[in-house]
C-alpha cells in the first residue's frame, strides 16, 4: 500500500513509498483512509520547520472507513466511517504532557497513507451526510475554532466574534459563530475574499494590509470592541487583536502566521481592558464529539477551496503557500 513520508526538508523530498499492509492489534482498528486536509502545521512538518523522525507520514487530519477491527474492539464495526484526532491520546479533561505528546503527523504517523492501524479510541464518527473530504477538514481546524469559541469562550448568541484571515480555522470560526447566532467581523488581505466573507454572513470586513491599525478600526466600528478574537498571527496580529477586543473580552492565541512566532504587546492595554488571553492547541476527543453533534444539528458544510489527489501533496502545499485559498484545501483518493 502507498504512503507518503517526510525525509528531510523542503517540499521536493516528499516521496511516495510502499509499505506492508498493517494488521490491527487487539485494541486497534484498521482504517482505509480516503482523504486528508492541509493545515499550516502540516506545511511546517513538510518543509522541515518542525523536525520529525525519518520516514514520518505527515498530515494530522484523516477520514476513512474501518476495514478490520482487533478482537477487543466493541465500539466500532467494519464499514463505520471515522475521522482522526490531532492528539490521539487526549480523550477528555485538561491537557497534560502525556495526553498531548502524541501528535498525528508529527510525533506519530499521520494520514496520507492508504491504510493504517490506530487505537480504537483515537477516532470519532464523522458528521451525518459528510463526505470523507469534508470530514477530513474537521479534526484540526474546526475543532480549534470550536474550542476557542465554545469550550473556552462560552460563546452566546448576540456576541461579536473577530476572525482573522480566510484560512481553514478562521472560516470554521465564522461558521460556528454564525450557527450560534453571533455577529462576525473579519479581516482579510483581499477585496475578492472580503466579498465572499460578507456573502457568508460577516457583517463587516477590514483589509489588514491597507489598514495597519485594523484593530482600532474594528473597535470603533463595533462601538466598543468585539467579545471574542481568534488570533492567528501572534506577534504579527496580537497588538491589533488587543485593540479590537472590548473591555472584558476574550482573545484566543492560536497561530503565528506572518512571521509572528515572537512579538511585543502593550501590557497596560491587556490589563486595563480586563482581557482574558488564552493559548490553545486543538482539543480532546470529548470536544470533537460535541462539535460533531453541533454540526449535525446546525448542518453547515466546510468550505473546500480546492481538492488534490494523493500523489499531489507537494502541489497542494505549493498552492497553500500562495495564500490564494479561502477555507480548506483537501486531498482525496
Ligand atoms: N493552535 C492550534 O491548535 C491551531 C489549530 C489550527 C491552526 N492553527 C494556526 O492558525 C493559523 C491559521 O491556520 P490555517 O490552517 O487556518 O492556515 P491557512 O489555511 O494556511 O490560512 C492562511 C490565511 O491566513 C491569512 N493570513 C496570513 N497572514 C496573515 C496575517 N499576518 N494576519 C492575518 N491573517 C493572515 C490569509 O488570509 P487572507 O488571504 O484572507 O488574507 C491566509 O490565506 C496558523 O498559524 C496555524 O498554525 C493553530
Amino acid at each position: 500500500m502507498k504512503a507518503i513520508e517526510v525525509n528531510g526538508s523542503g517540499l521536493d523530498q516528499l516521496r511516495i513509498t510502499e509499505r506492508l499492509d498493517p494488521t490491527p492489534k487487539k485494541d486497534e482498528i484498521l482504517v482505509h483512509w480516503h482523504a486528508t486536509s492541509l493545515n499550516f502545521h502540516d506545511y511546517l512538518v513538510a518543509i522541515g520547520g518542525i523536525p520529525v523522525p525519518e520516514n514520518r507520514v505527515p498530515m494530522s487530519d484523516g477520514a476513512g472507513e474501518i476495514i478490520a477491527i482487533g478482537e477487543e474492539v466493541d465500539q466500532w464495526k467494519v464499514g463505520d466511517k471515522v475521522m482522526s484526532m490531532f492528539f490521539p491520546n487526549w480523550i477528555e479533561g485538561t491537557p497534560t504532557f502525556n495526553k498531548t505528546r502524541f501528535i498525528s503527523g508529527e510525533t506519530v504517523d499521520g494520514f496520507i497513507t492508504e491504510k493504517s492501524c490506530v487505537a480504537a479510541s483515537a477516532v470519532t464518527a464523522i458528521p451525518k451526510g459528510y463526505s470523507y473530504a469534508e470530514a477530513a477538514t474537521l479534526p484540526c481546524a474546526a475543532l480549534t475554532a470550536w474550542r476557542g469559541l465554545v469550550t473556552e469562550g462560552s460563546l452566546k448568541a448576540g456576541e461579536t466574534v473577530l476572525i482573522e484571515g480566510t484560512g481553514g480555522m478562521s472560516i470554521f470560526g465564522l461558521q460556528i459563530a454564525k450557527a450560534t447566532g453571533a455577529t462576525v467581523v473579519a479581516t482579510t488581505s483581499s477585496e475578492e475574499k472580503a466579498a465572499r466573507l460578507k456573502a457568508m454572513g460577516a457583517s463587516a470586513v477590514v483589509n489588514y494590509k491597507t489598514d495597519e491599525r485594523w484593530g482600532k478600526t474594528i473597535f470603533k466600528m463595533t462601538g466598543g470592541g468585539v467579545d471574542h478574537v481568534l488570533d492567528v498571527g501572534g506577534g504579527s496580529t496580537m497588538v491589533q487583536s488587543i485593540e479590537a477586543a472590548k473591555i472584558g473580552g476574550s482573545i484566543i492565541s492560536i497561530g503565528i502566521l506572518g512571521n509572528g512566532r515572537k512579538g511585543q504587546i502593550t501590557f497596560p492595554k491587556l490589563f486595563f481592558k480586563h482581557l482574558r488571553l488564552k493559548g490553545i492547541a486543538v482539543d480532546c476527543r470529548l470536544s470533537q464529539e460535541a462539535m460533531i453533534r453541533a454540526i449535525d444539528v446546525a448542518g453547515f458544510k466546510p468550505v473546500i477551496d480546492r481538492s488534490f489527489g494523493f500523489d499531489e501533496l507537494a502541489d497542494a502545499f505549493r498552492y497553500q503557500e500562495t495564500g490564494k485559498h479561502f477555507g480548506k484545501i483537501v486531498l482525496e483518493w
